[in-house]
């Protein structure tokens, strides 16, 4: 296609991912006038193309005045497939060596970023239909797999595997999404088990001291109950 009807073509692409991925969102027309979001994607296709055609600084230029206007800083070279949105918008960051899959869906904060100063592939490549919550950073040439979900507030420093949810800091795997029938299956908390397993061995050496001498029992718990209650105040 030549590049006015690509344009506008993707632009109707991007006004639909919008629409079908924020409910608040009622019409093509609201999208096209409200969503920062979008106005700063809009805006970097074009930049994007006028990079592509050499003219480097006009590209810097526009995607620097986007970022004004939307709170959005997305490289001219970053490379954005179809049907992709970004929530709301203010304070995201797509760095210049980013690549981004088809369908996915970005929320405010969120920073694709180098850890490297050398001029090689430095930022993320996110496959199809990855979800990023509020305020995650991910940083480095990582790999986030396709249908992957990166948690709000998640710090992503090692590639993900696809159909996989990543929560904390630094990010971890907390379930996968069986693609087969779109089910979520949780996996184990290791650190959660060891915790718990803690709790009911003292529950049962409290038992055992209670039935040998309820008074050494008593005076243990006397000893220990102000500093278990300081920890958990
Ligand atoms: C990661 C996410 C996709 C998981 O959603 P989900 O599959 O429905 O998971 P749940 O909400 O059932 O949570 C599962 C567990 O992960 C924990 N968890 C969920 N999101 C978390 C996060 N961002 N950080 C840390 N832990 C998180 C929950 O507390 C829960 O732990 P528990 O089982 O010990 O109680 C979702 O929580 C998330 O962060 N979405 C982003 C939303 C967002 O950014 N909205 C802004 C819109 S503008």
């Amino acid at each position: 296609m030549t590049w006015p009807a690509g344009w506008i073509a993707e632009v109707r692409d991007d006004l639909d991912a919008a629409q079908r991925r924020d409910p608040a969102a009622r019409s093509r027309l609201e999208v096209l006038l409200t969503y920062p979001g979008v106005h700063a994607l809009l805006l970097h296709r074009i930049s994007h193309r006028i990079d592509a055609a050499g003219w480097h600084l006009t590209a810097r230029v526009m995607s620097h005045a986007a970022r004004m206007l939307t709170g959005v800083e997305i490289h001219p070279r970053a490379q954005i497939g179809h049907d992709f949105f970004i929530d709301h918008g203010m304070g995201v960051v797509i760095g210049e060596t980013t690549i981004i899959g088809n369908g996915c869906h970005l929320t405010q904060g969120v920073t694709l970023g180098g850890t490297s100063t050398r001029r090689e592939k430095r930022h993320p490549t996110l496959e199809d239909n990855v979800m990023i919550g509020a305020g995650a950073k991910i940083i480095g040439a990582v790999t986030i797999g396709e249908g992957a979900r990166i948690g709000a507030g998640s710090v992503v420093v090692s590639s993900v595997p696809a159909g996989a949810t990543v929560v904390g800091v630094p990010g971890h795997i907390i379930a996968y999404t069986n693609r087969t029938n779109e089910t979520v299956e949780r996996l184990p908390d290791p650190e959660w088990d060891r915790i718990d397993a803690l709790e009911r061995r003292i529950a049962t050496l409290e038992a055992q001291l209670t039935a040998q001498s309820p008074d050494v029992r008593s005076a243990a718990v006397r000893d220990m109950e102000p500093r278990v209650e300081g920890l958990t105040r």
